[in-house]
């Protein structure tokens, strides 16, 4: 009772004293117009915008917004590469699905009149194979040609796994159920996403590995290696072992998959158009600074901006921000923050290095990379798993016998330069791809010299090709706390809802987020507690018990 009670008081505190605050700013400066910086035009950062001038405009308050993109394109990890360099043929390098209950980009796609294709991960024509491999000479542990939308049916595997594939299903929806909440009040928005994902009963989820999870709930071994962690290993390069539940959770919720045509990009680029910010491409923000003779610490700070560009000293921008949302991973970003700036530390977190490499070939995957008996027909698209035997390891190693994690037949294009028809493919693998494994792949021999661009009479096995890496997505480890939203007054961060569930929705709901509460800050809004609220400084000193958490993890 008294933990109660404390609680409420520290959250009352934690929520009340901001708002007095805001009042009393309101008064001189919704006279003036509210300068805000986004750096990062990803999707969180095109989000940002985008609600900031829909909810500004709502509560009648003024912003002049400013968006620093290091690139000179829109959409950070979202992207696509033309096929053959042909316009024809865009291709995602990046993130390229989304579900229809990602709220966000769904009502972009709608709102900006974007067409959608159904996409599971890219899979080609309706009589394509789809197979999941744990490296075993001349066998897969699953294979249909359901391949264009849903690769896996609950009701065709009962045979095989029993209830298993029901089970999973249901706790997909019970915990996607619980996500959900953050779009609406009262747990929309949220100054603590630890704080939230306490309350919303998701810390219990995110505290334990995707393999804790799943025995927890009773889905059998054989059914989470064969099928959940290849979709494990597909979205998130990681096995079951490493990745927490939640994670696990959104990797199999792929219900309603589907891409825009021509590029998800283009929904972000939309958000930037609508919300009317001013986008300065090519500019790489270098520092952020408290602005000079503003330090008095009653009144809030603004903030002044350096950029730089490749060749030129960095630059200091005129106009000083009322407001500064950081919309990059921090650790990538290369900004230096001046002294007292970053009032909550920003903790580094490891991310996932992943190898893309697209091309274009004639040929079709060799059933005898696979060890198929000879005339047998390959794959079009091979998720991959771990076998019985292997152990899981963590980031590269992890990959296992098989050395990659996805190979996918995207589409069949024609070749501009030989009018020939071809597959367009798409490999992740935590390592570049070799000649060596090319050439066994599509049973041909490919040149160590396939990419000179030399033309000769014999069909190239490769004519076209684009390797390329990132770091992709954090490792997901399980962990009950998240980097919050905001870093100092006026300073916002996107980024830490990474760890949470890294996807292009939930960056987007970040940018939401941030928004909401920029705008109910300078428009003096306060809001309702949520239900059983609690304060992250409560979570931190370990006031709350993890009840749920410590229960689960004591069954195991
Ligand atoms: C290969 C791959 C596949 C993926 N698949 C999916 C998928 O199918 N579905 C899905 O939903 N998600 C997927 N993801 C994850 C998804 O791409 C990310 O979660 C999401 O795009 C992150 O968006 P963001 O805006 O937070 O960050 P980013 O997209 O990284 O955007 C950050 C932006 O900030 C800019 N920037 C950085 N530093 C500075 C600076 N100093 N100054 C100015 N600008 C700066 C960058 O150029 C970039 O444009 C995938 C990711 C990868 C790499
Ligand atoms: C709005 O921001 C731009 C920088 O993008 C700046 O040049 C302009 O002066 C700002 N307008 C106001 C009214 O502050
Ligand atoms: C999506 O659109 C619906 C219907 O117009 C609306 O009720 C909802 O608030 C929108 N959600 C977001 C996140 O924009
Ligand atoms: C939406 O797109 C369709 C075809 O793609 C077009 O006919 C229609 O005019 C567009 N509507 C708007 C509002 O842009
Ligand atoms: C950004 O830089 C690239 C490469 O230097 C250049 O081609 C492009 O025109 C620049 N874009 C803008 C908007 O400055």
């Amino acid at each position: 009772m008294r933990l109660q009670l404390g609680s409420t008081l520290v959250a009352w505190l934690a929520l009340g004293g901001e708002v007095v605050v805001a009042e009393a700013e309101v008064k001189t400066e919704t006279k003036g117009v509210k300068n805000v910086a986004i750096i990062g035009a990803g999707a969180a950062g095109s989000s940002a915008a985008y609600y900031l001038r829909q909810y500004a405009d709502e509560a009648d308050v003024k912003v002049n917004i400013t968006i620093f993109e290091k690139t000179d394109r829109i959409g950070g990890r979202t992207l696509t590469v033309n096929a053959y360099d042909d316009a024809r043929h865009p291709i995602e390098l990046g993130a390229s699905i989304f579900v229809a209950i990602n709220h966000i980009l769904y009502n972009g796609t709608r709102n900006f009149n974007l067409s959608t294709a159904a996409n599971y991960r890219e899979a080609g024509s309706p009589d394509d194979v789809t197979a999941i491999w744990d490296g075993s000479d001349g066998s897969f542990v699953y294979e249909t040609t359901d391949g264009t939308a849903w690769w896996w049916d609950a009701g065709k595997l009962w045979w095989r796994y029993g209830m298993s594939p029901y089970r999973a299903v249901n706790l997909v929806k019970e915990v996607v159920g619980k996500f959900l909440k953050l779009y609406e009040g009262p747990y929309f928005p949220f100054r603590s996403l630890t704080a939230r994902a306490y309350e919303l009963e998701l810390l219990g989820v995110t505290a334990l590995t995707g393999e804790q999870f799943l025995k927890l709930h009773k889905i059998d071994e054989a059914f989470s290696r064969h099928i959940i962690q290849a979709a494990t290993r597909v979205n998130y390069a990681s096995n079951l072992a490493y990745i927490h539940g939640l994670e696990t959770m959104v990797s199999f919720a792929t219900d309603g998959a589907m891409s825009v045509a021509g590029g998800n990009w283009q929904i972000f680029d939309e958000m930037v158009k609508t919300s009317g910010a001013a986008i300065l491409r090519n500019a790489t923000v270098s520092s952020i600074r408290f602005a000079k003779g503003k330090a008095s610490s009653s009144s809030a700070p603004k903030y002044e901006i350096s950029t730089s560009s490749a060749s030129a000293e960095p630059e200091l921008v005129d106009t000083t921000f009322d407001d500064v949302i950081i919309a990059s991973p921090w650790q990538f970003s290369n900004i230096e923050a001046g002294e007292g700036v970053i009032k909550h530390n920003i903790e580094e977190i490891p991310y996932t290095k992943l190898h893309v490499t697209l091309f274009a070939s004639p040929f079709k995957l060799h059933p005898g990379f696979f060890k198929l008996p000879p005339g047998s027909k390959a794959p079009s698209n091979v998720y991959t798993t771990l076998a019985k035997d292997e152990e899981p390891k963590v980031g590269a190693d992890g990959v296992g016998k098989t050395g990659f994690y996805s190979i996918s037949t995207l589409r069949t294009a024609v070749n501009p330069k030989t009018d020939k028809a071809e597959f367009v493919y798409k490999i992740f693998s935590p390592k570049p791809v070799t000649p060596e494994f090319l050439s066994d792949l599509l049973g041909v021999q490919v040149p160590d010299t396939f990419t000179d661009g030399k033309t000769s009479d014999v069909v190239e096995p490769i004519s076209w090709y684009y390797p390329h890496w990132f770091y992709s997505y954090p490792v997901e480890l399980p962990r009950v706390t998240f980097q919050d939203p905001i870093l100092g007054r006026g300073l916002y961060y996107t980024s830490g809802i990474e760890s949470f569930i890294s996807t292009m929705e939930t960056s987007a709901l970040m940018g939401m987020n941030v928004a909401r509460l920029i705008v109910d800050d300078a428009a003096g809004i306060s809001r309702e507690t949520v239900p059983g609220a609690v304060s992250e400084e409560d979570l931190l000193l370990g006031r709350v018990k993890l009840d749920i958490v410590v229960e689960e993890a004591g069954e195991l």
